[in-house]
């Protein structure tokens, strides 16, 4: 399948690792350009690219860059992309230490991935964004397998859902629905469910005890 991926750092650049070895065909690109990328694309056989190249004629685009960074990615991003393109977002919010206080969610009280998907004109799955970069290497397992870990998947758009949490079943993981993107505060930072390492039942179990509010870390 080809795979657009924004932002080459911790997740974008694992994910580039997972995936191309799994023999999808991936574009990756990041903000200084596809020059910076050389060595990745050695390593992995992904393209480099610039971010305005990256979803084109691709089924599954992944977002991996810091919130903050959002607002700067080139518009029409998705104009050239595959009819029904899943687009994955994998943002958090780190108001005091990386992304400053940002109005639209505080204010406006959205999820994260609501006020990504303003900023990108687009849809989007929320998925990975509780999961250390490094699990994505070290902790894949085959389906079936015990203790596999599951992963929350929210999103409006069904089908790129479902294309999405088959697309994490190939990387290794289970995934549970966490519902829509109104209810996605449930796997943002300082939930129970975010940077957890369990199975399925588990997560399952860690969504459902999330609160709402906004704990003082997560606020700007
Ligand atoms: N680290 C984790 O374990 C982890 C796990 C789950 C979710 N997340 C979330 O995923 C997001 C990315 O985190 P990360 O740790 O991977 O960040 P990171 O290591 O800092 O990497 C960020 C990447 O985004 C690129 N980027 C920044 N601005 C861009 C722009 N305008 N256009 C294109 N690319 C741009 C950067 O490119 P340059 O280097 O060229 O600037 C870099 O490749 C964050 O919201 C984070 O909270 C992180």
């Amino acid at each position: 399948m080809r795979i657009g991926i924004i932002g080459a750092g911790n997740i974008g650049g694992n994910l580039t690792r997972r995936l191309t070895a799994l023999g999808h065909d991936v574009a990756v690109a990041n903000s200084r350009g596809p020059h910076t990328l050389r060595e990745l694309a050695e390593e992995t056989g992904a393209t480099p690219v610039r971010a305005e190249e990256a979803a084109r004629g691709a089924e599954v685009v992944v977002v991996a860059v810091p919130l903050k960074a959002v607002p700067d990615l080139p518009p029409g991003l998705f104009d050239e992309a595959a009819e029904g393109v899943a687009v994955i977002d994998t943002g958090n919010y780190y108001p005091r230490q990386r992304d400053g206080r940002i109005a639209g969610i505080e204010d406006e009280n959205l999820t994260e991935s609501r006020w990504t998907e303003r900023r990108i004109g687009h849809a989007v799955i929320k998925a990975f964004n509780g999961t250390y970069a490094q699990d994505i290497l070290d902790r894949h397992r085959p389906a079936g397998a015990p203790g596999r870990m599951a992963l929350p998947v929210a999103g409006d758009d069904e089908a790129a859902k479902r294309k999405t949490r088959s697309l994490i079943d190939e990387l290794g993981f289970d995934t549970v629905d966490a519902g829509g993107i109104d209810d996605s505060w449930r796997q943002q930072p300082g939930t129970p469910v975010y940077g957890m390492r369990g199975d399925s039942e588990a997560v399952t179990r860690a969504l459902a005890d999330a609160s709402p509010a906004r704990t003082p870390d997560f606020r700007g």
